[in-house]
């Protein structure tokens, strides 16, 4: 069994589980790997850890992320010291740990941007899910169960994190169209966009959603460039069918990967299978089949 793709912090839509099935369609090695869509950057610590690229382009519209990211890799002694003071300080509160939360994510929304609040706030609320209100305010409610990440935890996790990352890595907090247009023959895209199947929304207060046409007209892009790349986009879980399927004449190859049990179906009694829809860049996928050795048939 492969050992465990470090990572800093829960986050709902992480990859984390599912990247030692995708790092077999990458290339052995290859010049950079850029995430435009990171989130907690999944991918690019698993890439790492195998030692495929020495350099790294994070990027997530979602700026209180990359500054986690940016912080753990680069300056993690300070931001463990940080979040470790927080951590402590809910045992202290007076009005007791939950409403502790509150007073931190209240200082994340009144514009606080040591990147140790946000972190905190990851670790302790519910599925580690990201939910902004309509006018932009962080909403999401504490996990009553959990305190947040132990702190001696949490610092085993950055450090691996930041052995790996520090000096391969840049960290940009743009629109994944800009993060694009850095992208160079001989290059691996991984793209890990917000599911189609549950978010329509544009708005990037809410971060949740792209638009699909021009999200197919930035592949389009990216062919007539030569650029290679591999993208994870929705599925199925259980009969259901999640999202559109991407042009075919992008030339994609489409396959599933297994996602494990659903759990929201477990929630509702129910053990649903979930599939992750992965489509892989027309030359990429020519290469790694013409490099995989053909079995005998008997
Ligand atoms: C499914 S999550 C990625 C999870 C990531 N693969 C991981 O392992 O943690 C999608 C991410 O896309 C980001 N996002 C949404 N719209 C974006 C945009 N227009 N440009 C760049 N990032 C965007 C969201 O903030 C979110 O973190």
């Amino acid at each position: 069994m492969k050992a465990s793709v470090p990572h800093i912090v829960q986050y709902q839509g992480s990859k984390r589980k599912l990247a030692p099935k995708i790092l077999p369609f990458l290339p052995i090695r290859f010049g950079r790997l850029i995430e435009p869509f990171a989130g907690m950057a999944a991918m690019s610590i698993a890439v790492a850890k195998e030692h495929r690229s020495e350099r790294f382009v994070i990027n997530d519209l979602n700026e209180p992320l990359v500054g986690i990211l940016r912080e753990a890799v680069n300056n993690p002694e300070h931001i463990i010291s940080a979040y470790t003071a927080i951590w402590n300080e809910q045992f202290d509160y007076e009005s007791g740990s939950e409403a502790h939360y509150y007073h931190i994510r209240n200082c994340f929304n009144r514009g606080d941007k040591n990147p140790a609040l946000m972190l905190y706030i990851l670790a302790r609320c519910v599925k580690g899910a990201v939910r902004y209100s309509a006018n932009g305010q962080f909403n999401q409610s504490p996990d009553k169960r959990r305190n947040g990440t132990n702190p001696i935890t949490l610092k085993k996790n950055i450090y691996g994190v930041s052995q790996i990352l520090k000096g391969k890595s840049n960290f940009y907090s743009c629109d994944y169209r800009e993060i694009l247009e850095m992208a160079r023959p001989g290059d691996i895209v991984y793209m890990d966009p917000p599911y189609q199947g549950v978010c329509t929304s544009r708005d990037s207060r809410y971060l949740s959603g792209i638009n699909f046409k021009e999200f197919v007209d930035s592949l389009n892009r990216l062919n007539s460039r030569n650029i290679d790349y591999i993208i994870s986009y929705d599925g199925f879980c259980g009969n259901k069918e999640y999202g559109e399927d991407l042009p075919e004449d992008l030339g994609l190859k489409k396959l599933y990967l297994d996602a494990g049990l659903s759990t929201q179906s477990l929630f509702n009694g129910k053990k649903l299978v979930t599939k992750e829809s992965l489509y892989i860049s027309h030359n990429l996928n020519k290469r790694r089949e013409a490099s995989q050795p053909v079995l005998p048939l008997f």
